[in-house]
């Protein structure tokens, strides 16, 4: 008797695709990133070796990335913007290369990838350092070009991500993200400890949050079936619900192959709104309280065109299934960490309606998981 081995099933650990595997997987992946970096209301990064001096000196920063980790950057902005109130640019980092950008020495610049390997990253990176930048790389492979070339390095504990639809890495870049924002603005006394203690706090609700919304995987698994037949899809929200919309619209387009666009909710209605017919389901991102009502203003407008809207808000937001088709409820958390939810149901979404079309999940046609070459 011979018993059939095969390591590849092994690997996956029971899941039918890596990509599912690693999106299961955040909660610890989450967990692991914030261990040994987070006191009562401060966080600490070992590995950045700035001085309080060199921190304050910091007059831009400027993130730069490519494909989901470039996604994560803007979500960094939006978060570094609001905590450090100080400018920050967020580049493409092929388009960085090429545009003689403004740095000098009083800018910091960080760069994202998930392998460390990517080469346009990678020249981002020695270009800035040859400007004269600080560099910090947010990176999940230690020993990688990246990190060994940056001048400091915030790991993600992620482990291997295999897939090359990015899941884990996005999430717990998120988090670099939000570690990094805490640690300047701390460091600059933009907020007051209470204030970051609060964040803290809710940061480490998170990885049991992500917990609660993948017990529910069976919820999106049924819901994807209706979009086995869709050939076009808006992803649209508001400020760091725009951000997410981004990366929720990549996965889809690169893993079912369905045409999926994301918008500023605010911004249909300058042309895009004409695409949205009764054919169209939008995904309509509405965790950020501040612009809550204008965004539900712009659900009404596609809701208008006969849209079909899938909404995402927290839990105890009743009112939004006033407005929408289908409501997905996250749990609640402080609005700069939402992203870290939101993104969840829509890497699922992809994820099955992907496996429902036929589609390679792991392997998707022309794209490659690290990109060597420019
Ligand atoms: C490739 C992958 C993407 C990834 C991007 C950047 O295009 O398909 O999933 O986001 O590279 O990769 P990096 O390793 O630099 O994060």
């Amino acid at each position: 008797y011979e018993v059939k081995w095969d390591a590849v099933a092994a690997e996956k650990g029971g899941y039918d695709h890596f990509m599912l595997k690693e999106i299961f997987e955040q909660p610890k992946a989450l967990k692991d990133t914030m261990t040994g970096r987070l006191d009562e209301q401060k966080v600490i990064l070992q590995e950045v070796n700035l001085t309080p001096e060199e921190v304050k000196d910091i007059r831009k920063v400027f993130i730069v990335a490519c494909g989901t980790a470039w996604h994560a950057g803007l979500v960094g902005k939006t978060l570094i913007e609001h905590w450090v109130r100080v400018p920050v640019e967020v580049d493409i980092a092929s388009e960085f290369r090429y545009r003689s950008p403004l740095i000098d020495e009083h800018t910091l610049v960080v760069v994202i990838s998930q392998s460390g390997e990517t080469a346009d990253t990678l020249a981002a990176l020695r270009e800035a350092k040859k400007l004269g930048a600080r560099v910090v790389a947010v990176t999940n492979v230690v020993g990688s070009s990246v990190s060994r070339e940056a001048h400091d390095v915030i790991y993600t504990w992620a482990g291997p991500e295999i897939a090359v639809a990015s899941t884990k890495a996005y999430t717990t870049q998120l988090e670099g993200m939000v570690l990094l924002g805490l640690y300047l603005a701390q460091t600059r006394g933009t907020m007051a400890p209470e204030q970051i203690g609060k964040v803290i706090a809710a940061l480490k609700e998170i990885p049991a949050q992500a917990q609660k919304l993948l017990d529910q995987a069976e919820n999106i698994k049924d819901f994807a079936q209706s979009f086995v037949k869709v050939e076009d899809t808006f992803f649209i929200g508001r400020s760091l619900d725009w951000n997410v919309a981004m990366e929720g619209s990549l996965k889809l387009k690169e893993i079912s192959y369905i045409h999926a666009e994301a918008y500023a909710a605010g911004e249909l209605k300058h042309g895009t709104l004409a695409l949205i017919t009764e054919q169209t389901p939008v995904i309509a991102l509405a965790t950020q309280m501040d612009v809550y009502e204008k965004t539900v203003s712009n659900i009404k407008e596609v809701k208008a065109r006969d849209a079909k809207v899938i909404g995402i808000t927290f839990e105890g937001n009743t009112d939004l299934a006033k407005s929408v088709d289908h409501v997905i409820y996250l749990p609640k958390t402080v609005s700069e960490l939402a992203p870290i939810l939101t993104v969840i149901p829509l890497q699922l979404l992809a994820y099955y309606v992907s496996v429902a079309r036929g589609c390679d999940v792991d392997k998707p046609r022309n794209l490659a998981k690290s990109v060597t070459v420019e």
